[in-house]
Order: C-alpha cells, then sequence, then structure tokens
C-alpha cells in the first residue's frame, strides 16, 4: 500500500505541473520538452479554460471583428444608450445556452445593464457555423477582462437543435 503511494507522488506532481499554465511552460522550457500539445486533456479537465482554448480565442477574435464589433466595439465597451458593453455582463459569463440563443435567434428584449438599457436591436446571426459561434463566444468570455470556460461546438448545436423544434 505504501509504496503504491511512493510510485504515485510523482505522478501526481507531474500532472500538477502541466495543469499550471505558466509552470507547464517552464517546466517545458527547462526540460526541453516540444511545445507540441503534449497535455492530456482529460488530467485538466479541471482548470477553467482548456488547454486548446488559445487557438479558439484567436479564431474568434476574428468571428467578432467580421460580426460583432460594428456594435458592440473594439474593447467590448459597446455604444452608450444603443448597444449593450460585453464587459463581465451575466449574458456573457453566465448560462452558455442563453448567449448562444442571443446569437442565433438575435436579441431585441431591451436588456438592461447597469441601469441603462439599449435601443438597437441585434439580428439574428444564424447563418455563423457552429464553429465559428462557439469560437466567437470563447473569445468574447475570455477577452475584454472576462475569464470564463471555452464554448464547444456542439454545444451550440444543441441549442440549435432544440431551437429547430
Ligand atoms: C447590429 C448590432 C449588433 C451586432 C452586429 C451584434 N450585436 Fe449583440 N447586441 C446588440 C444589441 C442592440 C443588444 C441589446 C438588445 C436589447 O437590449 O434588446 C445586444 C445584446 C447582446 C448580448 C446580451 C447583452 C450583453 O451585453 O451582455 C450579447 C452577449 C451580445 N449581444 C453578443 C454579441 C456577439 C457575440 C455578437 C457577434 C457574434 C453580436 N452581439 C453582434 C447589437 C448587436
Amino acid at each position: 500500500m505504501k509504496k503504491a503511494w511512493i510510485l504515485a507522488l510523482p505522478v501526481m506532481l507531474v500532472a500538477l505541473a502541466l495543469c499550471t499554465p505558466a509552470r507547464s511552460r517552464d517546466f517545458r522550457s527547462h526540460y526541453k520538452i516540444s511545445s507540441a500539445n503534449t497535455l492530456n486533456e482529460s488530467a485538466c479537465a479541471r482548470r477553467e479554460v482548456p488547454p486548446d482554448s488559445a487557438d479558439a480565442v484567436k479564431r474568434g477574435k476574428t468571428v467578432y471583428k467580421a460580426y460583432c464589433l460594428s456594435c458592440h466595439q473594439f474593447d467590448g465597451g459597446g455604444v452608450e444608450n444603443l448597444n449593450p458593453p460585453l464587459i463581465k455582463t451575466p449574458f456573457v459569463l453566465g448560462n452558455k445556452e442563453r448567449f448562444i440563443q442571443i446569437i442565433l435567434k438575435g436579441f431585441d428584449k431591451r436588456v438592461e445593464i447597469d441601469g441603462e438599457q439599449y435601443s438597437n436591436n441585434m439580428p439574428s446571426l444564424n447563418f455563423l457555423t457552429n464553429q465559428q459561434i462557439a469560437d466567437v463566444m470563447t473569445y468574447v468570455r475570455n477577452d475584454f477582462g472576462n475569464k470564463a470556460t471555452l464554448v464547444r461546438p456542439a454545444e451550440v448545436q444543441a441549442v440549435r437543435a432544440h431551437l429547430a423544434q
């Protein structure tokens, strides 16, 4: 029994080092481990943003510039009285399904954020692919001071299927 613990301890320490972003980079350069994605995602499942999110954020920024920036602006600050901000709002950081629905269906519910209302309407962007919607959400949820989990295309597809019923 004791032996099992002695064997398990180094494995746990290595897993911990790999799951800690800053330390994992040090660990890799120190031991000259390739920068290819050697992380086992399930080992890091409890991390808030999974290791593959950097690419999703990058792709999502491109989608944001093409389909959201004109209204919500470069810094996610929106336009006073017209388009709401995307900075730490419950819609951005809260229930992912609600956010997916906003993109698929558009939004004209006169949302109130910090006591302010916005008179513009958001159009439906349901022509975007599940991947584009997942990526743009992951981007918005991890820029502008936001920090939240990655969104997967399957989650978008589930809401799309539900709306089509
Ligand atoms: C034509 C302008 C326009 C575009 C383009 C647009 N939005 Fe919006 N968005 C709005 C407006 C206006 C509202 C609020 C509508 C209301 O109050 O009824 C809104 C609401 C939201 C909300 C909920 C309120 C909040 O601020 O948290 C989110 C989240 C959101 N938009 C994200 C996006 C994302 C992501 C994109 C791009 C994929 C996008 N929007 C594209 C105008 C736009």
